[in-house]
């Protein structure tokens, strides 16, 4: 057995990884499974990266990146150490879980289906076709703040504030603390927010997201506090996560016009070819686990309390598991299972909704833009993420 220091050491900020970041990392992936990395341990095999994710050796990582953020006393930090976050494997963990898996499940999520197309009409039926426009701002930041705001009864008005919070508070993942204060305020103007709405939808019940979720407060199923925690929660990792994937999604689709052209021809092929973008260009990079107890991975031994992350994005351009990574093939088989969204009692509540959302985008752009040219796209590739920091187009070409 050896230890971590003996590990190959990779460097995120190096030129060569932020210029070709899935290459890179699968050229790590061919040399080694394990490395070391300024965050802590980087797993790049596929299979361990999914034992990794599923294991229960390996815990949430967010109390350690709280620590390591210097997150004040105050009505954030107590949001973060009551949320699902907090909690690693158990009864806890599970009871939080179970209202929301329910009316998030793969089911579940298809009721959303027809609010989440009208959103998606309405968001791109009004935008100038003849001249180039921000699509970050007209349609990829939009669509999941709005979509949110159908979720939870709110005038649409609300969806750029909902937009901007998401987008601030997700840089916990930068792990720099120069961005706490902003974090934190943040979350406060979140909890205020969402505080007014609760009270708001309880006046008026209806059939939406949030009226369902109340009721399952009422019932039992979760506290006042877990109530409001989940409606702040899904705010948080709503509409970052989605903007930059949508925005990943028609870059890499409109770039490719016979592919562009076929979905319009046949739209059923719309969620193979979003399970492709997903795999060849993931919003994920990789995901976060901290471990429970010491242990012996692949015979490297990991001290309890190592945080350790799962590399998705090395394990997609892995050609053991996915043969000729570096081709776009919508005609990939669905195995090996996607990483995408995590796993396990980890796995992310949103997928099958977030899916279904980037489906409706495409399959309108499609069959409205069948010329869209984009006219500006810039990457940018943390060890965690892909986001895409400057999107323009025209949408008829
Ligand atoms: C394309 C967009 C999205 C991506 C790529 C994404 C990805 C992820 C990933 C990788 C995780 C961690 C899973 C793990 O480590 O096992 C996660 C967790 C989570 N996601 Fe998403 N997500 C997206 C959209 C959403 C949306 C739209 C929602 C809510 C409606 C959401 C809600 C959550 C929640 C609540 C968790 C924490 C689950 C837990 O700790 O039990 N996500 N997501």
């Amino acid at each position: 057995m050896t230890g971590i220091s003996n590990l190959p050491e990779i460097d995120f900020s190096a030129a060569h990884y932020r210029k070709a970041p899935l290459s890179t990392l699968a050229g790590y992936a061919k040399r080694f499974k394990l490395a070391r990395s300024e965050r802590g341990v980087e797993i790049l095999d596929y299979d361990l990266c999914r034992d990794v994710i599923v294991n229960r050796r390996f815990g949430t990582a967010h109390p350690g990146l709280m620590a390591l953020l210097g997150m004040p006393e105050g009505p954030a930090l107590h949001y973060k150490r009551h949320s699902i976050s907090f909690h690693n494997r158990g009864e806890t963990r599970r009871r939080l879980r179970v209202p929301l898996t329910t009316l998030m499940s793969p089911k579940s999520s298809e009721q959303f289906r027809n609010g989440i197309r009208q959103v998606v009409h309405e968001t791109l039926a009004s935008l100038p076709r003849d001249r180039p426009i921000d699509l970050i701002a007209a349609l990829c930041d939009p669509i999941p703040s709005r979509v949110y705001c159908y979720w939870v009864d709110a005038p649409m008005a609300d969806a750029d504030f909902i937009a901007r919070s998401s987008h601030i508070v997700q840089q916990v993942h930068t792990r720099n603390p120069e961005t706490t204060q902003a974090v934190t305020e943040s979350f406060k103007a979140l909890l205020e927010y969402v505080d007014r709405r609760i009270k708001a939808v309880r006046q008026a019940p209806s059939d939406s997201l949030l009226s369902q979720l109340i009721r399952a407060a009422e019932t039992g199923q979760l506290s006042e506090d877990d109530l409001r925690n989940w409606v702040v929660k899904l705010a948080e990792a709503n509409t970052d996560n989605s903007s930059h994937q949508i925005a990943i999604a028609v870059i890499e689709l409109s770039s490719r016009p016979e592919i562009w052209a076929m979905l319009a021809r046949d739209p059923s092929l719309v969620p193979q070819a979003l399970r492709e973008v997903m795999r060849y260009h993931p919003r994920s990079l990789s995901t976060s686990r901290e471990t429970l107890e010491d242990v012996n991975l692949a015979g490297v031994s990991l001290p309890e309390g190592t945080a350790v992350f799962a590399n998705i994005g090395a394990a997609y351009w892995n050609e053991n598991y996915f043969p000729n990574p570096d081709q776009f093939d919508i005609n990939r088989p669905d195995k090996p299972a996607h990483l995408n969204f995590g796993g396990g009692v980890f796995s992310c509540i949103g997928r099958f909704a977030v899916t279904i959302e980037i489906e409706e985008v495409i399959a309108y752009m499609v069959a409205h833009f069948p010329a869209l040219r984009i006219t500006k796209s810039v990457f940018s590739h943390s060890a965690m993420f892909t986001s895409v920091t400057a999107l323009a187009a025209v949408l008829d070409g």
